[in-house]
């Protein structure tokens, strides 16, 4: 049966990234170190606030940001800021400091900032992601055998990976869709999706375009791919329609380059 095909196709990749799942697990959790755990804030309520901003930001890897954390308190004991992130420069006022965090790589990070004013200490949390939005989004053009189309879209340099999900439209009409979390990779990536389908009468002319969506955290980062038009022979279209069900063929296709791979594991290490 043919669409025992993707699922074997699945299962490799799965394989290939086992290793680097079982390794490297979420990054959020990997990078905890004891130097890192920030004070327990005090329980009791006190008459100022701690104010981070922004509260939650999504950089490119390898990218830069600026929190600033700031307070009510007329006079702050001290203010600190506790993160696994490289440091930058940090400017203070009379009641903020303003903090850089350089080279952002982990796709999650939390940022504290504790504030002490009259022996009380309270905090304030913020959330750093990263992306890269695709380089490129491109489809092949289709291919027609056996009555059924096989659309090829290309994704690259996106991460993370985890957090994509390609769509292939026909005209306004979702054909596909395809969650890639599955995948947790730490640098950028090459993604192929792979749909083949039996294109009835009205799909002919239509435009077939491919979506790549990063969705972060209530951030949505799309590209899409210059529209492609399905014009192929009616005849053998319109037989496959009347001969198939539904059972679409599908693959995904991680390209992995190993070498690579293997370089960044040994860092991680
Ligand atoms: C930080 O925030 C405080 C309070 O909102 C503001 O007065 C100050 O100008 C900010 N500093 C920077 C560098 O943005
Ligand atoms: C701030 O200073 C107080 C008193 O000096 C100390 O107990 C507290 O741990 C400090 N807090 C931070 C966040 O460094
Ligand atoms: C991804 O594709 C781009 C462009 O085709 C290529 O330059 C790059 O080396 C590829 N990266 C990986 C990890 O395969």
């Amino acid at each position: 049966m043919g669409s025992l095909f993707p699922l074997s196709l699945l299962l490799l990749l799965a394989t290939a990234y086992w290793r680097s799942a079982s390794v490297l697990g979420r990054p959020a959790k990997q990078e905890q170190s004891p130097k890192d755990n920030p004070p327990a804030p005090s329980r009791t309520s006190a008459p100022f606030w701690v104010r981070i901003s922004p509260e939650s930001v999504a950089v490119q890897p390898g990218g830069s940001v600026w929190f600033n954390c700031s307070s009510s308190c007329p006079l702050p004991q001290n203010s600190s800021l506790y993160t696994q992130l490289r440091r930058g420069k940090t400017f203070s006022g009379p009641a903020w400091v303003s903090y850089q965090l350089l080279d952002v790589r982990t796709w999650s990070s939390d940022v504290r900032c504790f504030v002490t004013c009259s022996g009380e200490t309270r905090g304030a949390t913020a959330r750093i992601t990263t992306y890269r939005a695709p380089h490129s989004v491109t489809m092949e053009p289709p291919v027609l055998e056996n009555g059924k189309y096989t659309l090829r879209c290309h994704v690259t340099r996106v991460f993370p990976v985890g957090f994509l999900v390609v769509t292939l439209r026909c005209g306004l009409r979702a054909i596909y869709s395809e969650s890639l979390e599955r995948f947790t990779r730490l640098d950028p990536a090459n993604v192929t999706l792979i749909h083949t389908f039996p294109a009835g009468p009205r799909d002919f002319g239509q435009p077939v375009t491919c979506l790549a969506c990063l969705n972060l955290d209530g951030l949505v980062v799309c590209s899409s791919s210059a529209p492609i038009t399905l014009t192929l022979a009616w005849s053998s279209a319109s037989k496959a329609l009347a001969s198939t069900s539904s059972a679409a063929l599908v693959g995904i296709l991680l390209i992995v380059a190993a070498a690579y791979l293997r370089k960044r594991l040994v860092m991680w290490s």
